[in-house]
């Protein structure tokens, strides 16, 4: 028998109706690897009506809250490239005060797994949030959206500075028992030396990537595309760069769970982060051309998976270079 015909052989063996979707992230059991991404799915509850509950998603990732509330950046804050989305949002949100009285009751139990994704100007206020959402119920996990400008630090992005993450890390973890994720941005030379600082401060898992800096302009009138000139790069542009710093990471720091985030639109690209050593993934831009991407492709997944002769998502983990 060929090994063409033996791997046909192996594949009829699993039945979809079998497949095991559930993966973990350090201490933090999902039903399913899809996650939303931060930013891209509102504070979660405006998905409800495409998604029928908001239970479907292995996580949902609420978008980043701070202190106070803020306006968010001037428009146009969305300018479309032929194969990726610039954003400057500007973090518009209503303040932690107003999440924790308004929001979270309403999103408590809905969803399998809370995510709650905040971001300070300083690291003392990055604790700050952590300590005052520590005390609330139905939050699961934290992530650390270090991406942000640090006021004390000259306004460059905590992301940058190894230094900066470890401490920022370090105290959320000495103020709270929930998980913690660090969203980590790719706007910097070595990803693995900014994962390794995380790690140090004791994150659970690692988050990657948030946007890459980029921007457009009309040559004929000389306007930017956005009202900040530059913003984030998202969507399919940004797959391949994103599953090479993920890889990087798995690479330098195998015992630390990441978590795949960039360009996905489908379910082969969703597989390719899981390949290279994501533990699961999040969907960003890909909800704003299918609002129910999320729900369709877990439909799909343990076909797909079944197809290639998976019996769990978990053994699709890691199999880069696997024959
Ligand atoms: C419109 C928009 C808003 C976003 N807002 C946030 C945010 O509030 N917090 C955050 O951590 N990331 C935010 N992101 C980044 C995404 O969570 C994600 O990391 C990035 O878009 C890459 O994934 P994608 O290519 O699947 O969109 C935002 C992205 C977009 C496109």
């Amino acid at each position: 028998m060929s090994s063409h015909s033996a791997e046909s052989v192996t594949q009829q063996e699993v039945r979809p109706e079998e497949v095991d979707l559930r993966v973990k992230i350090g201490p933090l059991e999902l039903a399913n690897p899809l996650m939303t991404a931060s930013g891209t799915a509102g504070l979660g509850l405006e998905m409800e009506p495409f998604w029928g509950s908001l239970s479907v998603a292995g996580a949902v990732v609420v978008k980043t809250i701070t202190k106070k509330a803020r306006r968010g950046n001037p428009m146009p804050r969305l300018a479309e490239t032929p194969s990726g989305l610039l954003n400057s949002i500007g973090l518009p949100n209503k303040g932690i005060d107003h999440f924790i009285a308004q929001v979270l009751p309403q999103l408590s139990g809905r969803a399998q797994c809370l995510i709650v994704n905040l971001a300070g100007g300083s690291a003392d206020e990055f604790a700050e949030l952590a300590a005052q959402l520590d005390r609330c119920e139905g939050i699961d996990a934290l992530e650390l959206n270090v991406s942000c400008p640090n006021v004390e630090g000259g306004n460059l992005p905590f992301a940058r500075d190894p230094d900066v993450v470890h401490k920022l890390v370090r105290d959320v973890r000495n103020v709270t028992d929930l998980p913690v994720i660090t969203k980590l941005s790719p706007n910097v030379t070595d990803v693995a030396v900014i994962a390794e600082a995380a790690k140090a401060g004791g994150t659970h898992a690692v988050s990657l990537i948030n946007t890459i800096l980029g921007m457009s302009v009309n040559w004929r009138t000389g306007a930017p595309g956005l009202g900040t000139t530059v913003g984030g790069l998202s969507g399919p542009a940004i797959k391949p760069i994103a599953l090479r710093m993920v890889h990087e990471v798995v690479r330098a720091h195998p015992d630390l769970p990441v978590i795949g985030i960039g360009g996905i639109l489908d379910l082969d690209d969703a597989l390719e982060f899981l390949t290279v050593g994501a533990s699961a993934v999040q969907i960003g831009t890909a909800h704003y051309r299918e609002p129910g991407v999320l729900p369709r492709l877990l439909a799909e997944l343990p076909q797909h998976l079944a197809s290639a002769g998976r019996r769990s998502v978990q053994a699709q983990i890691g199999t880069l270079g696997a024959t």
